[in-house]
């Protein structure tokens, strides 16, 4: 018997590349997704196999799946600053009544439960890098709020059934991760420059783009969830790459592997972005045997080949 896999949120960047993998490794996988922010592209080519089925579902409202499940992946959410500011208060619901619903068939189902949480919820940390028990500095009434605040409530929401009810869970903070299948224009900053430099704009860099970012690659992450998915450890693990870069020299990273002739342009630092966002992931070492492997270049590389691809298939439509 094949085990069986539920991803809520399975169309967008994150959650597709899990579906991908667990149906690779043998999974039968439902991917929930009301795509929102997702695309169905990102899974059509799963559309034929057996072992997937794909449900259109806002995942806010109660879940219905019939038969065994043994694995909840909770991946539904709007996540980069553009999408969350545009649906403020869908993110506020998929993260506490969303979360909610998933881990109620968690309970149901007698299945583990995986929360995607976020490095967002250290707020703008007055640590660095970030370790697990730093509880965060998170303006609550700001406009990133939403996302921070919702996902912080998700990771309680989470203790709370592991404590009460019993519920296997595992929440894994997730840091900028990156690759194929995000959207061009989804505001963060790697698909802004790569995007920027490939049709030639200037590729904006807010403040003076002295602030760090650390970038992970879709693979790496997928590894370390499904590592984690696999152990017993129910408290928050950090999953990211430490390898820390200014925005500013990222830029020039991107034109540089774009060869693009475009210039900075600097603008106005949005209202609470972080100015240093690092992962500490010894936890992640020590429980999972876990550390990125994929060179920031060669997976940018893949995801400008990606973007290419993406920008001529606009051009032609
Ligand atoms: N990509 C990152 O760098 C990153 C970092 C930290 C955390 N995360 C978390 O990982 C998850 C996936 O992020 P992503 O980058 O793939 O974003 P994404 O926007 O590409 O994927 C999110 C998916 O959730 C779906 N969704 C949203 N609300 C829903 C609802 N109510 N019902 C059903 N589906 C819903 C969207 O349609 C989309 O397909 C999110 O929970 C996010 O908070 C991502």
């Amino acid at each position: 018997m094949k085990k069986t896999a539920v991803v809520t949120g399975g169309a967008g960047f994150v959650g597709s590349w899990l579906c991908d993998r667990l149906i690779s490794d043998g999974l039968r996988v439902i991917c929930i997704d009301n795509l929102i922010t997702g695309n169905i592209r990102n899974i059509e080519h799963l559309f034929g196999n057996p072992d997937f089925l794909f449900l259109n579902h806002d995942v806010t409202n109660f879940i219905h799946v019939p038969g065994e499940v043994d694995y909840i992946l909770h991946f539904a959410s709007p996540a980069s600053p553009l999408d969350y500011l545009q649906y403020p208060i869908q993110t506020m619901k998929v993260g506490s009544l969303g979360t909610h619903k998933a881990l109620g068939l968690a309970k149901e189902k007698k299945a583990t439960f995986l929360l995607a949480s976020t490095s967002e919820i250290y707020g703008d940390p007055l640590i660095h890098p970030q370790t697990e028990d730093y509880w965060g500095n998170v303006n609550t009434v700001g406009p990133r709020g939403v996302y921070d605040e919702a996902k912080r409530f998700a990771e309680s929401l989470t203790m709370a059934y592991n404590r009460y009810h019993g519920v296997q869970t595992r929440i894994a903070r997730i840091f900028n991760t990156y690759g194929p299948r995000m959207r061009l224009n989804d505001g963060r900053a790697l698909p802004a420059f790569i995007s920027q430099a490939l049709t030639g704009q200037p590729l904006t860099v807010f403040g003076d783009g002295s602030q760090t970012r650390s970038f992970c690659y879709v693979d790496d992450l997928v590894e370390g969830l499904l590592r984690l998915l696999r152990s017993d450890e129910s408290n928050p693990v950090n999953l990211g790459n430490p390898e820390e870069i200014t925005i500013k020299q990222f830029a020039e990273e991107v034109l540089e592997l774009t060869g693009s002739n475009s210039v900075l342009e600097y603008m106005e630092l949005p209202e609470d972005d972080p100015k240093v966002r690092q992962p500490d992931i010894t936890r992640a070492g020590k429980i999972l045997g876990w550390a990125p492997k994929v060179d920031r270049r060669d997976g940018v590389l893949k995801t400008i080949e990606y973007f290419k691809e993406q920008l001529s298939l606009s051009t032609v439509s």
